[in-house]
């Protein structure tokens, strides 16, 4: 069991899309995946998953419920294992969030070890763990990076990319014992001069540069309206060249992750999505 967190603490770089779409081409490669949201904003919920049908999420398993009897006050929680929720591509399972989640901050510092104990218990049902984070570096990023063994941290092509990455590179070296799997170039538009020299400034940076994913993951529009029908790219439809694009970026992408974590690709053929 290996978890790897998708943290980058910049907003709307594009963690959410990395989180859902590596998930799903982990599973797709023939392991079982638990995608884990650890952000209020619940993006990566919606991404795979009807929220309508939702009933208790993340925020039910470390945020106490209170009960009253007499002068006693007792705190119930939910237990991880009851918010599992399947998604439509086999293999992948969801642990969503709510906006509940936002009221995590607020509680006492030993949330954060009440959510690492959660995941890990969770961790070891599954070969691999994706957690989504929020973009900020508050408790729920610690609880989740604290999780985690890896981090993956995606950097959009776009105008300043690497503001607050030393942020985040301190914050990593402050929780101690996490690798750095890669940074991964997103949202590139091969249109602009922008994205162009964004992608070389972080191909030179001297901590990130060396790590990078050879995969860049291109602006698509077929990678922004996906999550609207609550399924990751791969199973899009129609398959437009837009979708096949985005399928074989994030294919490529799931090859240097396994690459990477010294895993085979458990399908027979090289990844092409699904027909
Ligand atoms: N490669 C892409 N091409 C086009 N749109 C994209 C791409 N990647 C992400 N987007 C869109 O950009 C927006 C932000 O992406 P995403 O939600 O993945 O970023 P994020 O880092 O998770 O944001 P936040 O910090 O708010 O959690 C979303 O609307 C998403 O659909
Ligand atoms: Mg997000």
């Amino acid at each position: 069991m290996k978890v790897i967190a998708i943290a980058n603490q910049k907003g709307g770089v594009g963690k959410t899309t990395t989180a859902v779409n590596l998930a799903a081409g982990l599973a797709l490669a023939g392991y079982s995946v638990c995608l884990v949201d650890c952000d209020p904003q619940a993006n990566a919920t919606t991404s795979v998953f009807d929220r309508e049908k939702l009933e208790n999420t993340l925020a039910e398993v470390v945020i106490p419920e209170w009960h009253y009897q007499g002068k006693n006050r007792n705190a119930n929680f939910v237990p991880i294992e009851s918010v599992v929720y399947e998604t439509q591509l086999p293999n992948l399972d969801l642990i969503p969030a709510s906006i509940k989640l936002a009221q995590f901050d607020q509680q006492p510092v030993t949330v954060i070890d009440r959510l690492v104990k959660a995941i890990q218990r969770v961790a070891s049902d599954y070969d691999l763990v994706i957690l989504d984070t929020p973009p900020n570096l508050g408790f729920l990023f610690t609880a989740a990076l604290k999780s985690a063994s890896y981090v993956l941290i995606p950097i959009a092509a776009q105008y300043l990319p690497l503001e607050g990455v030393s942020d985040l590179l301190f914050s990593l070296r402050d929780l101690g014992e996490i690798d750095i799997l890669g940074s991964l170039v997103t949202r590139f538009d091969t249109r602009t001069t922008l994205g162009k020299d964004a992608r070389e400034k972080i191909e030179r940076d001297p901590v990130l540069g060396p790590r990078c994913f050879a995969t860049v993951i291109g602006e698509n529009t077929k990678i922004a309206e996906a999550p609207a029908f609550h399924v990751p790219v791969y199973l899009y439809q129609p398959l437009t060249p837009g979708v096949s694009r985005a399928i074989q970026q994030f294919d490529e992408l799931t090859l240097e992750v396994l690459e990477r974590l010294k895993l085979p690709n458990k399908r027979s053929k090289i990844l092409k999505g699904v027909k």
